[in-house]
């Protein structure tokens, strides 16, 4: 393979900047620069580029990230900071969040560059489940439990939310499991039975829970096991 077109794969770079910063002597090819973007190079060729030792295995990436609040679940946001920057990894513009979290909510987030394994995690069809922790601005009845149960209206949408179920933990304080991730859900479906969400937390997508041990703005690589959940 070009020397090129495999830094533009590892990398965030396009061929036309690949092939500049290795003209410009930026990129050592076991052991030596080297300045000609066509140079072959194979599975066993060390290449390094800023600080970092690219290599020709394809294996797709999985995390999962302890995400804070103020930190935007997108690859850019023109007024936040991603949750990228929390990332030191390669090429993290290869990596998309799987299922996104408000700005302000905290908790478990997926990260990776396998599509379908985030397809299975995010398309309504697959129904998988996520659960949330959530503080509320005023008492919630025990009523709302049914109300859930059977599917709320959220405003500006024709059909109810699927069962939903809803434990009671404090006066203010609950935890949710959903099926399906529309824009804003959990806020939206306590909005639909006149409460507020003051607080919100994921714990779990599927059976995989945040690890504890995470602080804040952690993340750490997924277990085969833990990938081979979804
Ligand atoms: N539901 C919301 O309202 N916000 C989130 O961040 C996640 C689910």
């Amino acid at each position: 393979m070009r020397l090129d077109k495999f830094l533009c794969d590892c990398s965030d770079l396009t061929r036309s900047l690949a092939g500049r910063v290795i003209r410009r002597g930026e990129v050592i090819v076991d052991g030596i620069v080297v300045k000609q973007p066509a140079f072959h190079i194979n599975e066993q060729s060390q290449i390094e580029f800023d600080g970092v030792t690219l290599s020709l295995d394809r294996r797709n990436r999985y995390f999962m990230l302890h995400k804070p609040e103020g930190y935007v679940c997108s690859n850019e946001d023109p007024d936040h900071t991603t949750v990228f920057a929390l990332l030191d990894e390669p090429a993290v513009g290869k990596l998309h969040v799987v299922g996104r979290l408000d700005l302000d909510t905290t908790g478990l987030v997926l990260i990776s560059d396998d599509g379908q394994w985030s397809h299975r995690i995010t398309s309504p069809r697959h129904e998988c489940a996520k659960t949330y922790r959530v503080w509320l601005a005023d008492p919630v009845h025990q009523d709302a439990i049914s109300l859930f149960a059977d599917g709320v209206f959220l405003r500006n949408e024709t059909d109810k939310t699927r069962p939903a179920k809803l434990e009671l933990l404090g006066e203010c304080e609950a935890r949710l499991t959903i099926q399906e991730g529309k824009y804003h859900q959990v806020k939206r479906m306590f909005a639909s039975i006149g409460n507020k969400v003051v607080g919100l937390h994921r714990e779990q997508i599927g059976s995989l829970m945040l690890d504890e041990t995470l602080e804040l703005g952690e993340y750490r690589e997924l277990t085969a096991e833990e990938i081979a959940l979804f």
